[in-house]
């Protein structure tokens, strides 16, 4: 018997079509069928010693990475996707961007790299001896060259909507295509941070409005997406938004109340998230009034002469 809409279970099944399994994603994965997923999008734990994970080395901690993918690529449909979203792995002071030390292991069980998607966002620790990091990485892997890829949906916006060819036997004509244009592999999109709508008690969850892109363009309606680190639920809030049966799993019990309470509030309606294609905020264009620092007020400082927009930095000695 088909689930009713709305059910979410707690052990994968075919007639479900929301479950969210408490406890470790080998034990989920172990239980799905081959073939299943469509989409795999995931953020895992980086290794960095946040309250969910123990800090490994970084051997241990690729082995069981491994472990989680290889069960990952059994169960992805032939057409289907993987999306593997990390950061750095810090090691005294040094980073070691898990992306690149991920990659062989997904090229090993003969995935294929479309994209490596940078997501840029503009908060998050300030370092002092290095720049402050602005973006993480979402590897995309497909299982073959025939994948599911659906580029409409989340187009964005063209930049000049109105250019028309000015020659040859299209002049006249608008040049851009109408729907919008692809979105490229830098994503600017904010990250869950103190005052995003989406923060919860979690330290790091993805925004959804980053799923949704994945979840619009790499599988399709009905289809099953899988989060095997699945955090506050935020794939599975994505996925049933547009339509998809989801799973995941999340050993913390109190994250996995809150993956349950958000995906219901989603079901209902009311669960609060940032729109997609929602501008990126700009504080000097909002006229914020914190946007000029207090101790400028008596004149220009290096800060100030850095926001001045028509200064040349060209050649020495002219202004
Ligand atoms: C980076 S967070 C993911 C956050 C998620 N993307 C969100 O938006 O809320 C990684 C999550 O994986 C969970 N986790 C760690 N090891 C796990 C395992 N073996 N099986 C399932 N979940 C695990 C952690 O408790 C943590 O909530």
């Amino acid at each position: 018997m088909l689930a009713k809409r709305g059910r979410i279970g707690d052990c994968f099944s075919k007639d479900e079509r929301i479950v969210v399994f408490p406890g470790d994603c080998l034990e989920l994965l172990r239980t799905c069928p081959d073939e299943t997923f469509r989409l795999i999008v995931t953020s895992p734990p980086y290794n960095i010693g946040k309250e969910y994970e123990k800090k490994l080395e970084l051997d241990s901690y690729l082995s069981q990475q491994a472990e989680v993918i290889r069960e990952c690529v059994r169960c992805l449909s032939p057409r289907g996707s993987i999306c593997w979203q990390v950061g750095n792995y810090v090691d005294g002071g040094a980073i070691i961007p898990l992306d690149t030390v991920l990659y062989p292991i997904f090229r090993e069980l003969g995935l294929s790299m479309r994209n490596r998607i940078i997501w840029h966002f503009e908060h998050g620790l300030h370092c002092s001896r290095r720049f402050s990091g602005r973006y993480e990485t979402i590897s995309w892997f497909t299982k073959s060259d025939d994948y599911v890829f659906n580029l409409d949906p989340v187009r964005v916006p063209q930049k000049y909507p109105g250019k028309k060819y000015f020659k040859g036997p299209k002049a006249g004509q608008f040049s851009c295509n109408p729907l919008g244009k692809n979105p490229g592999d830098l994503w600017v999109i904010p990250n869950v941070k103190s005052n995003h709508v989406e923060k919860t008690e979690h330290p790091c969850q993805f925004p959804v409005e980053l799923v949704e892109r994945l979840v619009l363009s790499l599988a399709e309606e009905d289809d099953w997406v899988l989060d095997p680190f699945l955090g506050t639920g935020t794939t599975i809030v994505a996925a049933v938004r547009h339509g998809r049966r989801a799973a995941g799993a999340e050993t913390v019990p109190k994250y996995v109340s809150l993956a349950r309470e958000r995906i219901e509030g989603e079901l209902a309606g009311t669960l609060r998230t940032r729109p997609m294609h929602k501008p990126v905020y700009d504080p000097v264009e909002a006229g914020n009034s914190l946007t000029a620092a207090p101790w400028t007020a008596e004149g220009d400082t290096a800060q100030m002469v850095l926001l001045e927009k028509k200064r040349s930095y060209g050649r020495s000695g002219t202004p």
